[in-house]
């Protein structure tokens, strides 16, 4: 039964601090509070009327900032409420129904999206076996091979994640290379950048080299520390005719979007995007190097703000006690800590503790 607020009994309270408390600190980046800078923003830009639905001066810095910092002058930038919309709408605004969207086998969009984006494109997707969300180029090759069959889905465009959904980096000489091969195949080229701030912050380059030569990218707002919000850089509009309207048609077209925006303005602006996904990523190597001593086995290689180790089903329920904790593949026993910009030293060494007690569960 469902009480309302005033409804709780007396001594409620009491019942509520005896059960025991399951930390939130690792279920995900989107589990930590919003950045001080992002809140601070928001406030600034509380101040007065201005022009809705994105045209106004503070949504008009955010693309300059947003471009500027991707090195893409020539680009278009649109921001959306969530990565998955953000997603949807890069796709979606490439392809016809008719065409095939190709991702790795760990895709958020494949997997985490409920279909949306085949359900808002009519294209279909394929997914391409990876090593973690890396895919070998020469797959692409092997996949185009039904180019102008009547029959057959034709190949638009592969979304590649960088960082990849298992915490991976695509390092830029690969990233790269898969890019320029996809290009001369004449696919486009999307990076679904949810994290892509860990994985600038992690490989110490460039934002643009991060993403290479990529025709469309979305960056991660949400998971960086931001309240919410992501971006689009579109960097080739000429083959995203229309995605103004995918935005809009799909609900993400922000009325007050300078709320949106000027978190992206002021995150950008000083650095304080990076530095909350080095922070991020710095709490997992400390988690990683910990586990490690502990004598666990890590999934993956742990290379930006996510760390994936095998705890069997038994030794999870005694880490479930104390940290919520998502197990993304129910065949496999890798279970996923994420950090983020508010992860603690302590959480680290917490969730290191509750490891050590399912220990002799888990060897
Ligand atoms: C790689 C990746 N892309 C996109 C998303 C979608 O973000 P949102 O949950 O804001 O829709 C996520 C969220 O977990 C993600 O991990």
């Amino acid at each position: 039964m469902l009480f309302a607020a005033t409804m709780i009994p007396r001594g409620a309270s009491d019942i509520m601090d005896r059960v025991p408390a399951v930390s939130s600190a690792f279920a995900s980046d989107n589990a930590a509070p919003a950045h001080p800078k992002a809140l601070d923003a928001i406030l600034a830009a509380n101040d007065g009327t201005t022009t809705s639905y994105g045209d106004d001066p503070i949504t008009a810095r955010a693309i300059e900032r947003v471009k500027e910092t991707f090195d893409s002058p020539g680009a278009d930038v649109l921001f959306a409420f969530t990565g998955t919309g953000a997603n949807i709408i890069a796709l979606a605004s490439a392809v016809r129904p008719f065409h095939e969207i190709l991702c790795s086998d760990i895709a958020h969009s494949l997997l985490d999206e409920a279909g949306g984006p085949t359900l808002v494109s009519g294209a279909s997707l394929l997914a391409l076996p990876s090593d973690d969300g890396i895919i070998d180029p020469a797959l692409l090759t092997h996949r185009i091979t039904r180019r102008g069959d009547v029959h057959h889905s034709q190949p638009r465009i592969v979304t590649i994640t960088q960082s990849t959904e298992n915490g991976r980096l695509w390092q830029p000489d690969a990233i790269a290379e898969f890019i320029d091969h996809a290009h001369d195949l004449d696919l486009l080229v999307h990076v679904d950048g949810s994290r892509v701030a860990n994985a600038v912050a992690a490989l110490d380059v460039p934002p643009a080299q991060a993403v290479g030569d990529a025709d469309i990218v979305t960056i991660g707002g949400t998971k960086n520390g931001m309240l919410f919000g992501d971006a689009i850089l579109v960097r080739r509009p000429e083959h995203f005719t229309g995605i103004e309207f995918v935005q809009k048609q799909i609900g993400h077209l922000a009325s007050k979007h300078r709320y949106v925006s000027a978190q992206f303005d002021a995150m950008l602006a000083d650095g304080t995007w990076l530095d909350a996904a080095a922070h991020a990523n710095a709490m997992a190597a400390r988690l990683s190097t910990g586990i490690t001593h502990l004598g666990l086995h890590l999934s993956t290689p742990t290379e930006a703000n996510e760390v994936f180790v095998d705890v069997p089903a038994e030794a999870l329920e005694v880490v479930r006690e104390h940290f919520a904790v998502h197990a993304p593949d129910p065949h496999k026993p890798a279970v996923r800590f994420v950090c983020s910009w508010a992860t603690t030293a302590d959480d680290v060494d917490a969730a290191l503790r509750a490891l050590a007690q399912a220990q002799d569960r888990i060897i």
